[in-house]
């Protein structure tokens, strides 16, 4: 069965492509070389020991979606990552961000609307939660306003496709809700590649840890949690590209109910700033410099995801801890800095 995974040389699509190849999936990969690289695709083919199709073009070239479509009429399932996904940024370039994300969505729904049957996956965040009244973070918790047009996008995308199945019986998705992707492949083939100086917590520390940054800052140990610091749910990439598949053997096999179904993405345990750190130190044998600063505006205290509808209805559960995903950053960060 033929598989589509836009964004596919991304961390969280490359890592999705392995896992669909193993299943025996036909994965399709299309990229546009914005925030990857080539070289990934060598990655996918050493661990799967086969080389998916790769098309590269820019997905906001709507006839190129349409003869994309046209070429591979046979196409099953669609797992829709490509989207830019800097928080700051998009404060800065809005339009780009509703041009990338929700302009390349609404080609992606209309070539989908053509389709006798169609399946979608979508890459959503729990970003659409804001600062949830409650933890653990269940899929009813309200919606709060998004804090940047980044956050908005996923909200907005998630209404999309609401919108779509409501008025297309023949097209099913599916809203994946991540929490903090993670770690990298454990075969050190693929990882994360962040651009320039990265903006998330954990390619921080390992690049701090590697030398090629100096200190680490800690955004606020004021926060009103145990340590001070932030809580977040940290979830490793291969634990959250597995689910990506359950999820869309769920639609292949019609398992689902009503046909546009909303899962949080999480390990169900939040650590904070500091444990994360430790968590770093264990498994590198090596103290890590870093110093608390004032806190980052837009920053939440906590967020960490209730599991129990994931691990239920899609039969899905991370296995791997805080330390196996540290582990495999760092190993990856060793590698791409020999
Ligand atoms: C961020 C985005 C979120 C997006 C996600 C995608 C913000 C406010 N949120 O989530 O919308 O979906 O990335 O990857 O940008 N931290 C430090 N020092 C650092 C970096 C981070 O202390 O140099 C702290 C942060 O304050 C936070 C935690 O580490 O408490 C995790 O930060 P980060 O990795 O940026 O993820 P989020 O902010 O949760």
């Amino acid at each position: 069965m033929k598989i589509l995974v836009t964004g596919g040389l991304g961390f969280i699509g490359s890592h999705t492509a392995v896992e669909l190849q193993n299943e025996g999936f036909e994965v399709v990969l299309v990229d546009n070389l914005s925030n990857s690289s080539i070289d990934v695709l060598d990655g996918i083919e050493a661990i799967t020991h086969k080389r998916p199709i790769f098309e590269e073009f820019d997905l906001r070239e709507k006839q190129k979606v349409e003869s994309f479509f046209q070429k591979h009429g046979d196409i099953a399932g669609v797992i829709h990552f490509a989207a830019s996904k800097a928080v700051g940024e998009s404060v800065e370039k809005p339009l780009l961000y509703y041009e990338n994300n929700i302009g390349v969505l609404v080609y992606m729904l209309q070539e989908l609307k053509k389709k006798q049957s169609a399946n979608f996956i979508f890459s959503s965040s729990c970003t659409v939660y804001g600062q949830a009244d409650q933890m653990p973070i269940t899929e009813t918790a309200p919606v709060k306003p998004a804090e940047s047009p980044y956050g908005n996008t996923k909200q907005v995308g998630e209404e999309i496709i609401k919108d779509s199945c409501k008025a297309n019986s023949q097209l099913k998705a599916i809203a994946l809700r991540y929490f903090n992707p993670v770690g990298a492949h454990p075969s050190g083939k693929i990882g994360e590649l962040p651009i320039g100086v990265p903006q998330n917590l954990v390619p921080f520390i390992t690049q701090t840890g590697i030398g090629l940054r100096e200190q680490l800052s800690v955004f606020g140990d004021d926060y009103p949690t145990e340590d001070g610091t932030c809580i977040r749910d940290y979830i490793h990439v291969v634990d959250l590209a597995k689910a990506h598949v359950a999820a869309l053997q769920r639609l292949l096999k019609n398992k689902n109910d009503g046909n546009y179904e909303v899962f949080n993405l999480g390990t169900g345990k939040g650590s904070s700033v500091l444990e994360v750190i430790h968590s770093f130190e264990r498994v590198s044998g090596q103290k890590l410099n870093y110093k608390i600063v004032d806190r980052r505006p837009g920053d939440i205290t906590q967020a960490y995801a209730d599991t129990k509808k994931a691990n239920e209805v899609l039969g899905w559960k991370a296995e791997s801890t805080l330390d196996d995903a540290m582990k495999s950053a760092w190993e990856w960060e060793k590698i791409v800095r020999s």
